[in-house]
């Protein structure tokens, strides 16, 4: 357990860090927490470290990993140009919850990048992190730290329970503040493209630079996704998941219709929502993500929610939609694809 002293000791002293820097070095696996989830890192440098990393999580190979850097001065001996776009976002926003996508000089291992010529780096925000990074004088390759599949890790637990066994250490920061995982954004293009949404709003990028793009795979139009990581079922509860889209009454009443069915059907149902909705609702499990009034709240508890329907044994989940705006954008994303596209809007009915 690693957490900053009240004397203002710097944490690269800290002998947790000091252990997990040397471990990274010798091509260990070693799981810390970030401001958005806690990742699973690696020597980027190593094809053999970083192969372990994808063996450790059950990841598929052509999904490539994001790599973390100590700050953006390490950033020329991993990519060869940084576009004025990607200047301007990483002035911004780092350190912070933005990667960036670039083409890179070939100096990570080849595993990194899944065959790509490009790159996905950012620098994390969380002290933690950041104190690893610096001792580990490596740039490390960090996937979200859960088994392939799951809901990204918000809390040590959480990465305990997906791999404990499969990796070498874990350095505990509490929980996350973000919740989501960082946002994507490939900067290679003329035009910088929304890969995927998280911790940064579409707002704020567009703010820096102006004009962006979202990938038509973000909004669901049908096209092949860019991001390779978005083509895989992921953030899934083990319950089947349902999402009622809409708002108000409407959407309260179609979310409880839809729990009582499932229950009529002989299914054990909980319900995902906010603390302002929670009282109304009848299920054998209400669980609340946040407040709905303040959507950081919601991104920050969204996973740590859907793991805990796996932890009762809930078969089938409801949960209401948030309208796609602010970090609640992020949020819907992440709910649309945990629910493979199980959305009903407050008037349709759900075939049986
Ligand atoms: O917040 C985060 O980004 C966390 C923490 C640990 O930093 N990491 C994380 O990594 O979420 P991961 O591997 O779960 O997600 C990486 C995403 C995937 O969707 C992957 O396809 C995409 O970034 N990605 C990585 N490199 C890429 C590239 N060269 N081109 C396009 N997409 C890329
Ligand atoms: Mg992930």
């Amino acid at each position: 357990r690693v957490k900053e002293s009240k004397e203002g000791k710097s944490l690269r002293d800290h002998p947790g860090i000091q252990k997990a820097a040397a471990m990274i070095r010798e091509g260990r696996l070693v799981a810390f927490p970030t401001e958005t989830v806690y990742g699973l890192g690696a020597d980027a440098t190593s094809g053999e470290a970083v192969t372990s990393i994808f063996q450790a999580k059950g990841r598929p190979s052509d999904n490539p990993l994001i790599v973390h850097i100590a700050g953006a001065d390490q950033l020329d001996e991993l990519v060869s140009e940084v576009p004025s776009t990607g200047k301007q976002l990483i002035r911004r926003f780092w350190p912070g919850p933005l990667t960036v996508i670039l083409r890179h000089r070939g100096t990570v291992a080849p595993p990194v990048t899944a065959g790509l010529d490009t790159l996905g780096v950012r620098v994390p925000s969380h002290p933690v992190a950041l104190a690893l990074l610096r001792e580990a004088q490596r740039p490390v390759a960090a996937p979200s730290a859960n088994r392939s599949g799951k809901p990204s890790p918000t809390q040590a637990e959480h990465v305990w329970y997906d791999l404990s066994g499969r990796i070498d250490a874990l350095l505990d920061g509490g929980p996350t503040g973000v919740g989501v995982e960082s946002t994507v954004v490939d900067v290679t293009r003329e035009v910088p493209v929304l890969l995927r949404p998280g911790g940064v709003t579409l707002d704020m990028i567009r703010e820096t630079v102006g004009e962006i793009r979202v990938d038509p795979g973000i909004r669901r139009e049908g096209r092949a996704p860019r991001s390779p990581g978005m083509k895989y079922r992921h953030y899934a509860p083990r319950g089947e998941l349902w999402v009622v889209g809409g708002s108000g009454k409407d959407q309260m009443q179609k979310v409880q219709a839809l729990a009582d069915q499932a229950r009529r059907e002989g299914r054990k149902v909980g319900i995902l929502t906010t603390d302002e909705h929670r009282e109304a609702y009848r299920a054998e499990w209400v669980f609340s993500c946040g407040r709905r009034s303040e959507p950081e709240t919601v991104a920050r508890g969204l996973y740590g929610c859907l793991r805990r329907f796996d932890e009762v044994g809930a078969e089938w989940i409801v949960a209401e939609a948030f309208p796609p705006t602010g970090v609640f954008f992020s949020v819907m994303n992440r709910l649309m694809k945990a629910a493979e596209g199980q959305v009903l809007s407050s008037g349709e009915e759900r075939k049986a």
